[in-house]
């Protein structure tokens, strides 16, 4: 800090001076010091916005009716402009994708599953939780959506390491016991003088003996924090026995297990819609119109034009915008059903195609299936839109006839975390207590994603079920009634969990723009891949961005 500069605290003194504590705080959130909201600056576009205008609102065509093509309609809508969204799938939602009893799933190069579920029983194949500062729970309240708790964190689910497996509560007693002993040890032999004053580390050690529960030789030896194998109540209960030696308890590798909720994106508490993700979907496409969603339609073409721009498609039914169900028997594209009309602007009869013209375009679908659409928006945008990588992404719904996790484990919620290729199991977060429920039995990434997205269902759910034996024993494999499992690279008009950039560079800025009259929203324009909050966000900002221009225009 320059001499005679201020620093962060002095203004803030300064401010709270003047201003009052209110001021000081709005001060903090602006210095990153306060918790703040993470965007509350945008304003939805409004129909008043145009009266100064003397003409209405523009006709845009959305392509893509995932989350970030309903957010983008859903907000246009308020300010009346005519939308229109072109889905190539089936159904819409994109990877918000909620399975119940009666749906079938198809994939690219893979037998159908039909979703056998009993009632109330489902299945959030995509998204499964939210974080509370994540703007897609401003929707959920905003769309009237009832949210419950998704417990994220559970210290009675397991952790699976290195062929072991133990309560989440006693891996994390150990870890932060020998931690805490350690750095106790080196701060009393003052191999931290040079850090520490005396006061410090003093506070340090008061801090560290109830981090690890530590004895008072600042040893680590166990603490009830471990957990029991019969809880007090009566008389003492039974603790678990001591653990094994720092050796021991380093050597059962449950680090990456047992800090999975720390980041800023997990951390307790989460929530989810209650009865299924889609009914994000649900209410948006209520909000928005079924007969703006064009099912079946898939763009061949995107020309950006002096004023304008034209989109041409195959296939298509109009308002079949399904709230996120897929059709039943999807995976056909039958040319019957619609209801008569054609696009607005649309020549040929439903169903065999068309083209469109309107003022812009938001164009929302996945990076690297936009990117081989033809179209005229040049190089630099086919070489941007080529750049993230997909990964793939995996889970696999096991449906039993009881809860034996809640009625032996007493596991209410949470993930089980190994280094297993299932990578995670989750237990459900809802409907406690009845008679049957539904385990996410893996949900994979990467390499393991790979690995049972190439299997047959019936594989996925052996492979799925042996694994999870190892922590859960044989009744794992026993009253399973059903399973449903998805390989999100192998979902025909997604192809992949989502992107990964391989560094937010120049490609990813310039698709944060408009190319023309073209814009580009998703997931995977922000810092939030792989969240709706992402794609809502990147909406909100292709909205923003184009509604100015609208407003401006002469
Ligand atoms: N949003 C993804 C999850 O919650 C990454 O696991």
């Amino acid at each position: 800090m320059e001499a005679g500069a201020l620093t962060r605290r002095g203004l803030l003194v300064g401010i709270g001076a003047a201003g009052g504590a209110g001021a000081m705080y709005a001060a903090m959130g602006a210095l990153g010091l306060a918790p703040d909201a993470q965007d509350k600056k945008f304003t939805p576009p409004r129909s008043g916005d145009f009266t100064l205008r003397g003409k209405g609102a523009a006709k845009v065509v959305i392509l893509g009716a995932g989350v970030a093509g309903l957010t983008a309609a859903y907000e246009l809508g308020k300010a009346g402009y005519d939308c229109t969204l072109l889905e190539a799938g089936p159904r819409v939602g994109g990877r918000n994708l909620t399975l119940r009893g009666g749906d079938r799933l198809t994939e690219l190069n893979g037998p159908a599953q039909d979703v056998k579920f009993g009632e109330g029983v489902y299945f959030n194949a995509g998204p499964g939780r939210i974080a509370p500062w994540m703007v897609a729970l401003d929707y959920c309240r905003e769309l009237g959506i009832p949210i419950e708790t998704f417990v994220n964190n559970n210290a009675q689910a397991y952790v699976h390491t290195n062929g072991r497996t133990m309560r989440a509560r006693t891996a994390r007693a150990d870890m932060y016991g020998y931690v805490a002993e350690l750095l106790a040890k080196a701060t009393n032999l003052g191999a931290l003088d040079r850090r520490l004053t005396r006061d410090d580390r003093d506070r340090l050690l008061e801090f560290l003996r109830r981090f690890g529960d530590l004895g008072p030789r600042l040893d680590y030896e166990g603490s009830e924090r471990r957990g029991f194998t019969k809880f007090p109540a009566l008389d003492g209960g039974l603790p678990i026995p001591a653990p094994g030696s720092l050796h021991q308890v380093l050597a059962a590798g449950t680090g990456r297990a047992i800090t999975n909720d720390f980041g800023y994106d997990q951390a307790t508490p989460m929530f989810q819609p209650v009865g299924g993700m889609d009914a994000i979907v649900t209410r948006l496409v209520e909000a928005v119109g079924k007969d703006r969603i064009k099912t079946g339609a898939k763009v061949t073409q995107i020309t950006n034009l002096a004023d304008g721009v034209e989109i041409t498609w195959t296939g298509g039914h109009l308002g079949s915008g399904s709230g996120g169900q897929p059709a039943s028997g999807s995976g056909g594209q039958s040319q019957s059903g619609s209801e008569g009309r054609s696009a607005p602007g649309g020549q040929p009869a439903p169903g065999s195609g068309g083209r469109i013209k309107a003022d812009y375009c938001i164009a929302t679908l996945p990076p690297h299936l936009l990117a081989k659409i033809p179209h005229n928006l040049g190089a630099e945008v086919t070489a941007a839109l080529r750049t993230p990588v997909p990964v793939a992404a995996g889970k696999i719904g096991l449906e039993y006839g009881t809860r034996w996790w809640e009625l032996e484990d007493k596991i209410y919620g949470g993930v089980t975390e190994t280094d297993l290729d299932i990578t995670h199991i989750w237990y459900p977060s809802h409907d406690y207590h009845a008679q049957r429920g539904l385990v996410v039995g893996y949900y994979n990434t990467d390499e393991n994603a790979e690995l049972y997205g190439a299997l047959t269902p019936e594989d996925r759910r052996r492979r799925a079920l042996t694994q999870g034996k190892k922590i859960h024993g044989d009744r794992y494999r026993n009253d399973v009634l059903s399973s449903v499992s998805i390989a999100w690279e192998r979902q025909e008009h997604i192809q992949g969990g989502w992107v990964r950039w391989p560094a937010f560079d120049s490609s990813f800025t310039l698709l944060q723009r408009p190319s023309g009259r073209v814009y580009f929203a998703g997931d995977w324009l922000t810092h939030l891949i792989a969240w709706q909050a992402g794609a809502m966000e990147s909406a909100r900002g292709a909205v923003t961005q184009l509604h100015q221009r609208v407003v401006r225009s002469p």
